[in-house]
């Protein structure tokens, strides 16, 4: 199992950490174009394996695609991360340029892979993806509904008092401050849903929270988060490495589930050896059905701004 990721950055290098530290891979290359960098961070990282135990084998290139040769997986965390006060939309203008190279450069060399895309905004550069290689839809990931869900459930146990392994929820929709839908309806502590210990307008807030969780950060750090991305990602590359057949919310291209067509949006997923193996179409309520198609709405305007 090889796996690369594109971008040593925060996002990339905390990606190929937890990938090494969950110790299924058995080589995982890091790429960046400033010189020198990904070698360092590689060469950092590999000097962690003997004290936290994985045999995983880590190396860096300065943009030597030659070197992601026979990728099973590869991550793009390539692009410029979010300012204070940006939204992941603004973005779009330097980094569709950047991705869209990015992927052709990767399937040059390794035509099989699958691709998980990371940078933002991410739902557009998903739907990029699939314009630039003609992959099979199952073989294109967007990692951002796995890193929502992660911070609804931080909120939820907050809210709960409640510790996190005894809570469930899933966040659904554009990975964007306003196009997140979390599923309060669903969420559960311990199968139990979480209406009942909670009052509805805390349960408001705790979606509010939630879908502004990046900006929370971007705000407090000066630039956007690292560690939960990227253990979001290393959650699904293992699903895909492992063929766990996990439930993921990521962004895939949709073809008429959930009445949307022609956009890659967050819904859940079975993510296993072929990547999305299937679409899980779930029963909204009415209200739920509404916030979804907006964020689409918002998807579709943000995919109106890239040039093929
Ligand atoms: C975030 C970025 C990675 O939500 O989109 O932190």
């Amino acid at each position: 199992m090889k796996v690369t990721v594109v971008g040593a950055g925060a996002v990339g290098a905390s990606c190929a950490e937890y990938i090494a530290i969950k110790d299924f891979a058995s080589e995982v290359v890091l790429l960046d174009i400033k010189e020198g960098y990904a070698e360092g961070k590689a060469m950092d990282l590999m000097q962690t394996a003997s004290l936290n135990g994985f045999d995983t084998k880590i190396t860096g290139t300065t943009g030597d695609y030659s070197k992601t040769a026979g990728s099973d997986i590869v991550v793009i965390t390539s692009g410029i991360p979010r300012k204070p006060g940006m939204t992941r939309e603004e973005l779009i203008g330097i980094n569709a340029g950047i991705v869209k190279s990015v992927s052709s450069s990767l399937i040059e060399h390794s035509p099989n892979t699958i691709i998980i895309v990371v940078s933002n905004p991410m739902d557009t550069m998903t739907y990029l993806v699939h314009k630039t290689t003609n992959l099979p839809k199952n073989k294109i990931i967007g990692m951002g509904g796995a890193l929502d869900s992660a911070r609804f459930k931080y909120r939820l146990a907050e809210a709960l008092g409640a510790p996190i392994s005894d809570v469930d929820g899933m966040v659904i929709g554009g990975h964007s401050d306003k196009g997140m839908v979390p599923l309060t309806r669903l969420a559960t502590r311990n199968s139990v849903p979480v209406s009942a210990f909670i009052a509805e307008d805390r349960l408001e807030q705790v979606a509010a929270d939630t879908k502004v969780g990046g900006a929370t950060l971007t705000k407090l750090l000066g630039t956007s988060a690292w560690y939960a991305p990227g253990a979001a990602v290393s959650g699904l590359v293992q699903a895909i490495a492992c063929d766990q057949k996990k439930i993921f919310p990521c962004s895939t291209l949709l073809e008429g589930e959930y009445g949307l067509n022609d956009l890659c949006i967050g819904v859940p997923v079975v993510l296993g050896k072929n990547g999305i193996e299937n679409i899980v179409e779930i029963d909204l309520s009415d209200a739920e059905k509404s916030k979804m198609e907006e964020s689409a709405e918002g998807v579709k305007k943000t995919n109106g701004l890239l040039e093929f």
